[in-house]
């Protein structure tokens, strides 16, 4: 089935009002890309600032509570993206599993909240160097999806409202990726997990692939089947870096 494919910049805690500038270069270069999807889910505080610099650009969040509102210091409720501009949001990057011991039943909440809310979501799942060293990567990562995956009715979010991202944590600002084989078989098996759990819209779900992508690899990983877009950290700071994935995607 042919997807659109997503490229979604994920500044991480990076980024002032000094980098709007940036934001606005990023969403004006991808304009001439109309066939892929381009987003940045950016630091809370830069939200609505960068929304309103560009309105047409998909912005996000980096993460949501799962609860609508409440006593919750220090969190964000799908409703407060939606009201600062944000069209999507992450969950469950392997960041906040890891500093704020978020579980797969977290990571679930926060995704049905989210696309409940209207908001776009992208599930990131990946295995830890240790699990990929031992040869359990597949049943860990799949065992992860099946915990997280959203359980609303796949009509609600529609085909793109969706996104899952293989993010491998090793291979996470390291420079380091998976072989070109091993990201095809983990993609498939993600791809074989939605098609159980959502039937045909299954097939509609986007899984990207996230850790180290950068222009000099984003050919040949875009190449993969069942790849269909990225993730992307340190290469989407700056426009120079992260248009070029842009391209690829577009298979310029
Ligand atoms: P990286 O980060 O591209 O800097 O490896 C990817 C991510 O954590 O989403």
């Amino acid at each position: 089935m042919a997807r659109r494919k997503l490229v979604a910049g994920n500044w991480k805690m990076h980024g002032l009002a000094s980098d709007i500038a940036e934001v606005s270069a990023i969403a004006e270069s991808a304009k001439e890309y109309g066939e892929v999807d381009v987003a940045l889910c950016l630091p809370a505080t830069l939200i609505e600032r960068a929304s309103r610099a560009v309105p047409t650009f998909a912005i996000g969040g980096q993460d949501v509570h799962g609860a609508q509102k409440g006593a919750h210091t220090g969190d964000i409720s799908a409703a407060m993206l939606t009201d600062a501009g944000a069209k999507l949001t992450i969950v469950g990057h392997s960041e906040r599993r890891t500093d704020h011991g978020e579980s797969d039943a977290a990571v679930r909440a926060k995704a049905e909240t989210a696309l409940a809310s209207g908001l776009d979501v992208i599930l990131c799942v990946g295995e830890s160097l240790e699990v990929r060293e031992r040869g359990d990567a597949l049943a860990v990562v799949t065992a992860q999806l099946e915990a997280s995956l959203p359980t609303n009715d796949t009509a609600s979010f529609g085909a793109t409202g969706l996104a899952v991202a293989y993010e491998p944590i090793w291979a996470i600002g390291t420079g380091k990726v998976p072989s070109i084989a091993d990201i095809a078989e983990m993609h498939a098996a993600l791809r074989g997990r939605l098609v159980a759990a959502y039937g045909d819209a299954g097939q509609a779900v986007r899984i990207l692939y996230g850790g180290s992508v950068k222009a000099s690899n984003a050919n040949e990983i875009f190449g993969v089947d069942d790849v269909d877009g990225a993730l992307v950290g340190g290469a989407s700071l700056k426009a120079e870096d992260f248009l070029p994935i842009v391209e690829a995607a577009a298979g310029r």
